[in-house]
């Protein structure tokens, strides 16, 4: 049997927590953002801000950190789709991230499985993640069990 893994809570990011959600996503998309074959420049602050702001409104997107030993060690942006969106009902990881100093410790499969077993008791036909094409957390997704099950194709007009 292999170890059990840390000890790891979600909890929902709180509209006054916005400011540390926001630099921490920073972090996150510069990471990530190298990844995009087709290139774009970062959001600012300011602007996730405003769109972290509409996001907590939004019944369909949840917004939760991932914290252990009661540190913040990731966030998690979560987004709905139910058949109303076209095709089937599904839960979106549309954001992964755990913080360098947190890695490699199995945090980030603590987090997804908490997601998948709440999802699995909640009847959710799918759920899914999407990882621009260079990004080597791919292997993280396979490592829990995701398959890649479609390409997304894109370049300017
Ligand atoms: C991807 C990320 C969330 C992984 O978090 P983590 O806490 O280090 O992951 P874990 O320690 O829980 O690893 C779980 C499994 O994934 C594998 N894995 C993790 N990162 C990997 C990587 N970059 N490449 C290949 N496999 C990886 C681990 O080997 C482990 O496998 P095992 O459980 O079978 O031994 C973290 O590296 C991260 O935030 N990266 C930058 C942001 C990013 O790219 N997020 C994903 C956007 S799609």
């Amino acid at each position: 049997m292999s170890a059990p893994g840390p000890a790891v809570a979600l909890r929902p990011v709180d509209a006054s927590e916005l400011d540390a959600f926001v630099a921490i996503y920073v972090r996150y998309a510069a990471e990530t953002l190298p990844y995009d074959p087709l290139g774009r420049a970062p959001a600012s602050g300011v602007e996730l801000r405003r769109v972290y702001a509409d996001a907590l409104d939004d019944e369909a997107a949840e917004l939760l950190w991932i914290e252990t030993g009661g540190e913040r060690a990731g966030l998690l942006v979560l987004q709905r789709f139910d058949e109303a969106d076209g095709g089937e009902a599904a839960l979106e990881f549309a954001e992964c991230y755990v913080e360098p100093e947190f890695r490699g410790a199995g945090v980030g499969r603590a987090a997804v499985e908490q997601v998948l077993a709440r999802e699995r008791a909640r009847g959710t036909p799918v759920v899914d993640a999407a990882v621009l094409r260079d990004n080597p957390a791919l292997g993280f997704w396979r490592a829990l069990g995701f398959e890649v099950r479609a390409y997304r194709t894109a370049r300017r007009p």
